[in-house]
């Protein structure tokens, strides 16, 4: 069972902010476990269009993911024991994702889910709303962000290194559509929490980035 006097260091903010690099890296700073909250909700978009569920249908989604058979292990994420690591990151299944996660009934499953990551020593988890709704009681909650410019750049440089075919004009309005949605929706929107310590990244490397989210969460575990 997750105990809540486990320490958890939630990072919120938009997509391509930098948030899943810099959490993995304070995770293995710290010797902590790692949550990728993003990758559930693209597996659920990835397994609803597997099994011809439409993105559209809550009941169904929220049915389907009941059953979700996932392991996350060595950098590896496997569905139904197949590894999906890279299925999960195209555009099509980042739109899905963000489609998937309007729905109340579907989070809501997805919900103990992401509790269950909570274990000893600790846990660093990177979302949307990790200091909001899944770890409310998080020692350390972290907001960070970029501008959309700088992180469609990002996002552009690390295609290309990937040699894969990309357009920043395309880059840039898919991510503010994202961003929209994810702000916009009813249910566990993206937004700072009050108490969470806002991180601008536009003008940090990631070892500035890193650094700086350690730094914060000493604070906030001695104050
Ligand atoms: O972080 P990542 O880009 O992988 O997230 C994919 C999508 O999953 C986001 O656009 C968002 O709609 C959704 N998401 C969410 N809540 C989270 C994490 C991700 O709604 N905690």
């Amino acid at each position: 069972m997750p105990q809540p006097s486990i320490p958890v260091i939630a990072i919120d903010g938009p997509s391509a902010s930098g948030k899943g690099t810099i959490a993995q890296l304070v995770a293995s700073e710290l010797g902590y476990h790692y949550l990728d909250s993003g990758a559930i909700y693209r597996i659920a978009a990835l397994a609803a269009k597997n099994q011809g569920i439409s993105w559209q249908d809550e009941a169904a989604l929220a049915n389907m993911a009941k059953k979700l058979n996932i392991r996350f292990e060595q950098n590896q994420i496997y569905l139904d024991g197949k590894i999906i690591t890279e299925a999960v990151r195209t555009e099509e299944i980042s739109r899905g994702a963000s489609e998937v996660a309007v729905h109340p009934q579907l989070r809501a499953v997805l919900l103990g889910l992401q509790k269950g990551f909570r274990k000893a020593p600790g846990l660093v988890a990177d979302g949307r709303d990790m200091a909001t709704v899944v770890f409310p009681d998080a020692q350390t909650k972290i907001y960070l962000t970029a501008s959309a410019e700088v992180r469609a750049e990002r996002r552009y440089k690390q295609l290309k290194e990937k040699g894969i075919h990309a357009n920043l004009a395309d880059i840039l309005q898919d991510l503010q559509t994202r961003d929209t949605r994810d702000q916009q929706r009813s249910v566990a929107p993206l937004q700072k929490s009050e108490n969470a310590k806002l991180l601008e990244t536009s003008m940090l490397s990631i070892e500035q980035a890193v650094q700086a989210v350690l730094d914060y969460s000493e604070q906030s575990t001695s104050s």
